[in-house]
């Protein structure tokens, strides 16, 4: 049984052996779903609860607390991974009432098909009482869902945050142990969920400063019994200004598209400008995510195959699109075989970032000198963007 503070427990699931989040993001370190129950003088309240797959745990960590009633279940978001045991939790309990906002209600109505008659809704800012212990909800929007909220627990300063601020980290520690570790992985979560959300993380990082936050118990990963850790981190990755650097993706056919890469990297280097290389074929995707946190450009190098990217080049563009990175400049390197509009397609996928592009670079065939000339000229031009925008010497 996990205490973090008296009558306040850890009863949530961890998955050791996940690999992927939404058959699409990568785990290497596996996660996991807290979920706490708060032990009140007059009631008891259950926050958020855990993946369908783990509803075993929650149910046998529930025990272990001596809970023999739960009155609320507060919901601060509707994904399932901490949704999907409120249907059992609900059958198991029926007294219990799901709290959350409207919008959230909605949610579950839609994605669990809870009845309409379980709920009890709750403005930004609503006071719920359970005697000795009094949680606040307050609305945290669009990290990552536009539902997203977060409880505060008054008296023992626990910010619930459910996933702003978490990590997908598997770990026995109920706390943070190795801050570098966590922030690492928070670093990772937050560029694969949150990043495309800077603006509205700003405002609810605005929202929360005036709490007295002790301590903050996201709904993936260790608790943060230092909270400064990771709102520091937040404000860095979200606020900062990209740094002296490159994201370079790319994927090579038949090695004309790499000997380009080898080229531009060595190029990049010399002008003392940070590289970060993926090769498609093999990248994690979380670490292109992070690389993108705090790059100044984004350069994709790619072949041609028939007449666009080769599909692993079109579908990092695509989630680096998504992803919205604070890039300010995009190009792309690469080569053909006869003709075609692999760097139009390439900037058409890439056009929701607001980032200027850069002529790019594309060779008919193997490199020749004068084409090796070019990508040193457009290190060139990089580098004097750097300089104008500050962030190189
Ligand atoms: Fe951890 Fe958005 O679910």
């Amino acid at each position: 049984m996990r205490q973090l503070k008296p009558n306040v427990f850890s009863v949530g699931a961890i998955d050791w052996e996940r690999r992927l989040f939404d058959e699409l993001i990568p785990l290497p370190d596996g996660t996991t779903y807290n979920s706490y129950l708060i032990k009140g003088s007059e009631k008891s309240a259950l926050i958020d609860t855990v993946d369908f797959s783990k509803t075993e745990d929650l149910m046998s960590h529930l025990i272990d607390t001596g809970a023999d009633r739960i009155d609320y279940i507060i919901s601060n978001h509707a994904e399932q991974d901490h949704s999907g045991s409120i249907p059992d939790m609900l059958l198991l309990h029926p007294e219990a009432k799901v709290v959350t906002n409207p919008k959230c209600r909605q949610m579950l109505i839609d994605h669990l098909h809870i009845e309409e008659d379980r709920f009890i809704t709750v403005e930004d800012g609503q006071i719920l009482s359970l005697g000795d212990k009094t949680l606040q909800f307050i609305y945290t929007p669009w990290v990552h869902w536009p539902e997203t909220m977060s409880t505060f627990l008054q008296e023992d300063g626990i910010l619930f945050s459910c996933d702003f601020f978490g990590s997908h980290l598997a770990s026995s520690h109920l706390f943070v142990q190795d801050e570098a570790k966590v922030l690492q992985d928070a670093k990772r979560y937050y560029a694969e969920i949150m990043m495309p959300f800077r603006s509205a993380i700003t405002g609810n990082l605005k929202k929360l400063a005036d709490l007295k936050i002790e301590m903050i118990a996201p709904s993936h990963g260790p608790v943060y019994n230092r909270p400064a850790l990771i709102v520091d981190a937040y404000h860095e990755w979200v606020e900062a200004e990209p740094g002296n650097k490159v994201t370079l993706a790319y994927v090579s056919m038949h090695e004309s598209t790499r000997k380009m890469v080898d080229h531009f990297t060595e190029a990049l280097m010399e002008r003392e400008i940070e590289v970060e290389r993926f090769d498609l074929t093999h990248a994690d995707l979380g670490e292109l995510a992070m690389s993108l946190v705090d790059s100044a450009t984004v350069v994709i190098g790619s072949p041609t195959v028939l007449v666009g990217p080769h599909p692993m080049a079109a579908y990092a563009a695509t989630l680096i699109n998504a992803l919205r990175p604070k890039a300010k400049y995009l190009t792309v390197i690469g080569s053909y075989g006869w003709a075609g509009k692999m760097p139009d397609q390439l900037q058409q996928i890439l056009s929701g970032l607001k980032a200027e592009f850069l002529e790019p670079v594309v060779v008919k065939g193997l490199a020749h000198d004068e084409n090796y000339t070019e990508l040193d000229a457009l290190a060139d031009r990089i580098l004097a963007k750097h300089k104008n925008a500050g962030m190189a010497a």
